[in-house]
């Protein structure tokens, strides 16, 4: 159930249920791009590796979403722009990056929380089209 004080609403992070919700999308983000052939374009991007990055995603997201912010301490200054200078994203790897990525979180939040899982999908997909160059 959502938590809210009474001054007000629950942030996202709080409603999805915290960072083990968090984790447990971005785990499932990182497997599926991992393993699923339509994610191979995506997947040579990353370094073999994808530890690193599991880590920085859901302090990322945890921040991004309302909760506890020290993936943006630890970063000051880094916005999504900067954090992806150097790598090549086009309309096909965004699209992919969106696609796996609203997997993650209705595989994860779709049978609690639907209504939740479509907002936070569409506006991750935005994000990831706005960076396609
Ligand atoms: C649009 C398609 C996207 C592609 C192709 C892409 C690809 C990448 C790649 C290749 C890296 C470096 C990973 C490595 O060194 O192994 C990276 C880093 C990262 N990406 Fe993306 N990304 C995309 C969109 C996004 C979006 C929308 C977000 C956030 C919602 C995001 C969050 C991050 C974060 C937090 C890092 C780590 C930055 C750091 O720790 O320095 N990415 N991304």
């Amino acid at each position: 159930m959502p938590t809210a004080t009474a001054t007000r609403p629950a942030t996202p992070f709080e409603r999805i249920g915290g960072r083990d919700t968090i984790h447990q999308i971005v785990e499932r983000f990182y497997d599926l791009m991992d393993s699923d052939p339509a994610y191979a374009r995506l997947r040579a991007l990353h370094a073999t590796d994808l530890a690193p990055m599991r880590t920085s995603l859901a302090g990322f997201l945890a921040g991004w979403s309302g909760g506890p912010r020290d993936w943006f301490e630890a970063n000051p200054g880094r916005c999504m722009m900067s954090a992806h200078q150097g790598v090549r994203i086009d309309a096909e790897t965004s699209a992919e990056w969106a696609m796996a990525m609203r997997d993650a979180i209705v595989d994860t939040l779709g049978a609690t929380d639907p209504e939740m899982a479509g907002a936070l999908s569409d506006v991750l997909e935005q994000m990831a089209r706005g960076m396609a160059r």
